[in-house]
């Protein structure tokens, strides 16, 4: 059968309202340009984020209801500590608030000299917290992860060759090695059980630890499964839990394969690393039974991280994003391909080759998408990733804007209203202008910045 069936059946709605394209004009205008600026009530479809944007089950509803908000030992801790030993073999485990929150943990701890951390691609809050304890981060993602249209099935993947060199290099400097599963920052792409294997070979070698920033490794199980063969005859659940036994450690922000709206964890299996974050836990994020979290929160947790892994969902989840992908490709929108699990990237540059990269044709596509349909989106090109130096402006590698799909809120009939927006979007391409920055923080700009169309 073509037609996607959500597997779930809706029992609360949260109303949208519906805008017109002059009022959403005003607000735009309001905003100064920005889509961190809007009102989530002025937003059709909100495509910002799949991060704590995650519709919950009535399985974790209930659970809620049975936590137990103890401040030391609760029982709605033991569950969670339960699940996630089952998922990771790891014995250590600390709750944070959230992923940021136990990557400042792990990495403040690791980063005792100045050390070099290695990764398929840091996120951008993991590698401002590696930076901000004065350590250096250095991305070698595989050479295919450059060409945005080839359809290699695993771009997620570390560059081994480049891992090897720069494991010699730095010698007795290496903080660690993380794999971003999938990798964010390079499109949603997933990284294959080969590449976790010969990474874990060559951190053996060199006696280096390897961390999973596992935020979506629900998602990577299933490409593994679907594109490498050896792994067909696994479940999902058996796929992560053999990701999880080639690491040493693994960070996880809960709000995207948690399925929860807010949550985060960290495991390891080191002894004196667990007892170094738990001084740095319970200084910063709560005692060890609940570290920043609530006993209702963690016991969301405990049944969502089992929920991420049936079939019939991630089947669901995967099958509905590529299915606005494959349509957007057929309206020959330019989309990073293959397409990713948790979201659907355009190539801005590619869409708006009128607008030059200094007048930020991906923020030009975001409020095309806002004024054609309420639909918010986020641009990851230059005015996140772009700098200047002496007054001249130097680019980021791409212009791109992210799609993220939030997990069972939006049915097939949402995203053939963004296929049409994009349809429409289209036919006047031409009409539309770049923008200029009229103000900016020294830090971060893309969430506070003002800008005003040219
Ligand atoms: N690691 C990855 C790969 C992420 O995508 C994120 C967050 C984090 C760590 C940090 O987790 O937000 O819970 O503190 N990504 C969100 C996004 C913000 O929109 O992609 P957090």
């Amino acid at each position: 059968m073509k037609t996607i069936i959500e597997p779930f059946k809706i029992k609360v709605v949260e109303p949208i309202r519906f805008t017109s394209d002059i009022e959403r004009k005003k607000i735009l205008q309001k905003a100064h340009y920005n889509s961190f600026q809007i009102d989530s009530e002025k937003v059709i479809i909100d495509l910002l984020t799949d991060s704590g944007t995650s519709a919950m089950s009535h399985h974790q509803w209930a659970a809620m209801m049975q936590a137990d908000e103890s401040y030391a030992g609760a029982r709605s801790y033991h569950r969670l500590e339960k699940v996630i030993y089952d998922l990771t073999q790891m014995p250590y485990f600390f709750p944070t608030h959230q992923g940021r929150a136990a990557e400042r943990i792990l990495y403040g701890v690791l980063s005792t000299k100045k050390k070099i951390f290695i990764s398929n691609t840091h996120f951008d809050t993991t590698r401002a917290n590696i930076e901000y304890a004065g350590s250096i981060a250095i991305d070698i993602p595989c050479k295919e992860a450059i060409d945005t249209s080839s359809e290699y099935p695993f771009k997620g993947n570390i560059d081994l060759e480049k891992l090897e060199i720069h494991l010699k290099k730095y010698q007795n400097k290496t903080g660690a090695v993380i794999l971003t599963v999938t990798n964010n920052t390079g499109g949603g792409q997933p990284v294959s059980m080969e590449n976790i294997k010969q990474t874990r070979m060559l951190c053996n070698k060199y006696k280096v630890l390897l961390i999973l920033d596992c935020c979506r490794i629900a998602e990577n199980a299933w490409f593994i499964r679907h594109k490498e063969q050896k792994q067909a005859k696994k479940t999902y659940l058996q796929i992560a839990q053999e990701m999880f036994s080639y690491a040493d450690a693994s960070v996880m922000s809960a709000k995207k394969d948690g399925l929860v709206n807010m949550g985060g964890f960290l495991t390891m299996r080191d002894k004196k690393l667990a007892e170094e974050c738990q001084n740095l836990l319970i200084i910063t994020e709560g005692f060890t039974t609940y570290g920043g979290l609530s006993g209702r929160d963690m016991e969301a947790l405990s049944v969502g991280l089992q929920e991420v892994f049936d079939k019939d969902y991630l089947q669901y989840r995967i099958k509905s994003t590529a299915y606005l992908g494959e349509h957007l490709d057929k309206l020959a929108i330019p989309v990073v391909k293959p397409f990713g699990g948790h979201a659907i990237y355009i190539d801005a540059k590619q869409l708006y080759h009128h607008i030059p990269p200094y007048q930020f044709p991906g923020q030009a596509l975001v409020c095309d998408l806002y004024v054609k349909g309420g639909i918010r989106a986020v641009e990851i090109g230059s005015l996140m990733f772009g700098k200047s130096k002496n007054g001249k402006f130097i680019p980021a590698q791409w212009e791109l804007v992210r799609l993220a799909m939030p997990r069972r809120v939006y049915t097939q009939s949402h995203v053939e209203y963004i296929i049409e927006v994009f349809e429409s979007i289209k036919k006047n391409i031409y009409q539309s202008k770049g923008f200029k920055i009229i103000y900016e923080p020294p830090f971060l700009r893309h969430f506070t910045c003002k800008l005003k169309p040219i």
